[in-house]
């Protein structure tokens, strides 16, 4: 059984794309399930950096196909950019494939992702503004534009127009906008995107099935994360995907009994980018200091991240949504030279103490955290390559999570490069 699906269990930029490259290069395939390019993933190879957004990051292995699954929503001008700036850099690009049936991102939906952002003002959740939700939107409403429809301008032509009659009305009724004219896109869309986009697009459910008939190490990367989704996620403060391992069998294609392994990606500490509940965040120095060290600045909109200590009662919970087999625990050079830690072990609703995330959101957006305290290093990780390198409080700190959360920790990251990371016996 060979497919490895990799999520994220806190918000987001936990260092998935560094680990799926990292992994990427014992895979035959390399899928993205959900999310568009709200989703920045950075990878580092030999001092070189790589934004990724939409391409899955194991696009730098030279052996892996890379897939764009039927989960995601595209925008196939942002994709054709990430193939071109990819293709200046050497990258072979005819390994991308994309689905037939992702969702096409169209520029009403960016229109209307930045209104309804601004017209909710003081309630705005903080969106990437990429569309996302409208075009998710769309896709349940069922009068969402596919990327097949690319490849039939007459279809293409006759669902952009029904879409954006209702589109158009809702822009200058509601919004007071300009209406978008259908002739414009479709001239984008079908002139200029398509015949770009056409040698990619592919049937990926079958070829995937293909892959695992033939024994292929398949790796399906998450993009966002356990609690940025849909269902499991601090509603309303979330994406509009289902990043959760769940998410990787309806926006793959490949049904659950073939996962034979589930990677979650954990920061060592905390960070969120938006609006939403976050019990540990820390707005002092401490939080600066994470945030610099971290450079913890949005790879998609350059926003200043939220941080704070590392939450065990969320992964523990993460652990459980995604039926976690193990987890990569990223950036801990980054907590060096801390006299102290603090990791939230439950939390404290009024006389109430919990050892579980509230179902309830007020309640969650209430609580304050319960901190163990551990001691901290004063080593530089970062050149360290083996465990028995990694100072003893820094493996007292990674044992401790490791029993907070009930996951083994089975790799460590120590600096963004590709090779700096310890893997734990
Ligand atoms: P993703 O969205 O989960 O792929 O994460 P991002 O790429 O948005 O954010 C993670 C950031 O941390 C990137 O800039 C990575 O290069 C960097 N990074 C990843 N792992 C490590 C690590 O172990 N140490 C340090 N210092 N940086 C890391
Ligand atoms: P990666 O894959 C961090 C957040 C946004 C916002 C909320 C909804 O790099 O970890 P959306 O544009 O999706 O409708 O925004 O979700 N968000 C992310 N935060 N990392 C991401 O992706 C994110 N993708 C979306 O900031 O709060
Ligand atoms: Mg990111």
């Amino acid at each position: 059984m060979p497919v490895t699906v990799v999520v994220g269990t806190q918000w987001g930029d936990e260092g998935k794309g560094k680990l799926t490259d990292l992994m990427a290069a014992d895979c035959d395939y390399v899928v993205r399930y959900q999310g568009g390019h709200n989703a920045g993933h950075t990878v580092v190879v030999d001092g070189q950096s790589f934004a990724l957004s939409l391409i899955p990051s194991g696009i730098l292995s030279e052996r892996a196909t890379c897939v764009i699954g039927n989960g995601v929503v595209v925008e196939p001008g942002v994709l054709i950019e990430e193939m071109e700036r990819l293709a200046a850099r050497g990258v072979d690009i005819s390994r991308v494939l994309l689905s037939g049936s992702a969702h096409l991102i169209m520029p009403y939906h960016l229109e209307l992702d930045k209104v309804s952002e601004r017209y909710l003002g003081k309630n705005a959740l903080g969106t990437t503004k990429r569309g996302i939700g409208p075009a998710y939107a769309d896709k349940a409403s069922r009068i969402g534009l596919r990327v097949q429809d690319l490849l039939d301008p007459k279809i293409f032509r006759e669902k952009l127009d029904v879409a954006l009659r209702e589109k158009n009305l809702v822009l200058s009724k509601v919004y007071n906008r300009l209406p978008l004219s259908a002739d414009e896109i479709a001239r984008k869309y079908l002139d200029e995107y398509a015949p770009k986009l056409a040698p990619h697009i592919a049937d990926t459910v079958n070829i995937l099935h293909r892959a695992i008939e033939s024994d292929k190490e398949i790796l399906l990367e998450g993009a966002q994360a356990t609690f940025l989704d849909i269902d499991h996620g601090t509603y309303p403060f979330v994406t509009s995907s289902s990043p959760t391992a769940g998410g990787a069998s309806a926006g793959s294609g490949i049904g659950p009994r073939y996962f034979n392994r589930v990677v979650g990606i954990a920061k060592a500490y905390l960070t969120r980018v938006g609006a939403g509940p976050f019990p540990t965040e820390l707005k002092d120095e401490t939080g600066d200091r994470l945030i610099e060290v971290g450079h913890e600045f949005g790879t998609v909109t350059g926003r200043r991240r939220r941080a704070g200590w590392f939450d065990a009662v969320l992964v523990r919970q993460a652990a459980r949504l995604n039926s976690l087999s193990e987890i990569a625990l990223t950036k801990l050079d980054v907590l060096d030279g801390f006299e102290t830690l603090k990791v939230c072990i439950g939390y404290r609703d009024g006389d109430l103490v919990l050892d579980a995330v509230p179902y309830h959101q007020s309640v969650f957006h209430r609580v304050e955290p319960i901190y163990e305290e551990l001691e901290g290093w004063m080593t530089p990780l970062s050149s360290f390559t083996t465990a028995s390198q990694l100072p003893p409080p820094a493996r007292r700190y990674i044992e401790f999570l490791e029993s907070a959360v009930g996951v083994k920790i089975s790799t460590v990251g120590v600096g963004p490069s590709r090779d700096q990371f310890v893997r734990l016996p």
